[in-house]
């Protein structure tokens, strides 16, 4: 089957299955294009909650098909690929959340939406890149928290709120692959660019001294940025999906990716095909046992609350 053949059969099943498809902003270009909403983290948990649709396609990794999975009980969630995972996830367990809270039993978890449905389970509350700081400085001053599992946006959370946290020392390969030597060649070759930086950066906040001025965001808040910014030239420090997002929502502006083999190869197992046979025979649907599902549940509605 040609792309065409391709998009028109699954328009036609999104249709006879009243199905939806919500595609992460680093999915391939011809994912994101059929896609019915693309955005970041906090964008996709908010259309999850929102939508009156049958039936999810999630075109993202585990995590995010879960989240919409746990704001959703009632509705059909499928995958196309039930092995896209993330790296950053992988870092921490169910258990590791277990051993914190005994040496701490007033301490509050704050979780990254990259963990599993058992590890939101145990958290008080979910954070984004778009809003951890947000969450981070609305919570109890006199509580320990541990932040998890990204340690670079850990610390840039902890850097902007002033508050100080047990940080886990997870990291996702992309984002702690783009370091100090990526970002210093390319002020060299770009010097008059603006910097748009994804808080997971390996760079972390040390890319401010680097770059004071540089801008750090969320994959949606680059386009958001982009977008309204009268700068033309942009280097872009994230997975390199984002481009084909930032260049598709604004004219006459160049993105150049700060690494250009900054790819999650999980994010891009989803194609047109997988999404198609998802579609046709319901695969893969997303399933959470009921009991952490509604304790995970509250974890991110109190993150909707405060974001
Ligand atoms: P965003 O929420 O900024 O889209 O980030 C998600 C992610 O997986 C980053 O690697
Ligand atoms: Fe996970 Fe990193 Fe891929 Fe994002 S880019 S989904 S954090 S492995």
């Amino acid at each position: 089957m040609n792309s065409e053949e391709l998009v028109r059969r699954i328009d036609q099943l999104k249709l006879e299955r009243r199905a939806v498809i919500l595609a992460h902003s680093y999915q391939v270009g011809d994912v994101q294009d059929i896609a019915d909403f693309v955005g970041d983290s906090l964008g996709l948990s908010r259309e999850a909650a929102r939508t009156d649709a049958d039936v999810i396609v999630f075109a993202g990794v585990n995590f995010m098909a879960e989240t919409a999975a746990i704001l959703n009980p009632s509705k059909t969630v499928l995958i196309p690929d039930i092995n896209a995972g993330c790296s950053l996830s992988d870092t921490v367990t169910a258990e590791d959340v277990l051993r914190w809270k005994e040496l701490h039993p007033d301490g509050l978890v704050v979780s990254y939406v990259n963990t599993t449905a058992e590890v939101k389970a145990l958290s008080d509350i979910c954070v984004t890149s778009a809003n951890a700081v947000k969450v981070v400085a609305s919570l109890d001053q006199d509580r320990d928290i541990l932040f998890l599992p990204d340690m670079f946006l850990g610390e840039y959370v902890q850097e902007q709120t002033g508050r100080k946290m047990d940080i886990w020392m997870g990291e996702c390969h992309v984002h702690a692959g783009i370091g100090e030597k990526e970002l210093k060649e390319k002020l060299d070759t770009f010097p008059s660019a603006e910097f748009l930086i994804h808080p997971e950066c390996g760079c972390g906040s040390s890319c401010l001294y680097l770059k004071p001025d540089a801008k750090i965001f969320s994959t949606e808040g680059m386009v958001n940025y982009a977008q309204h910014s009268t700068t033309k030239e942009f280097v872009v420090a994230t997975e390199v999906g984002i481009i084909h997002r930032l260049s598709a929502k604004t004219e006459g502006k160049r993105f150049i990716p700060v690494k250009d083999t900054a790819v999650c190869e999980y994010m891009k197992m989803i194609t047109l095909d997988k999404i198609l046979r998802s579609l046709e025979s319901n695969t893969f649907v997303v399933e959470i046992d009921g009991e952490i599902a509604s304790r995970a549940k509250r974890a991110i509605d109190a993150m909707l609350a405060v974001a």
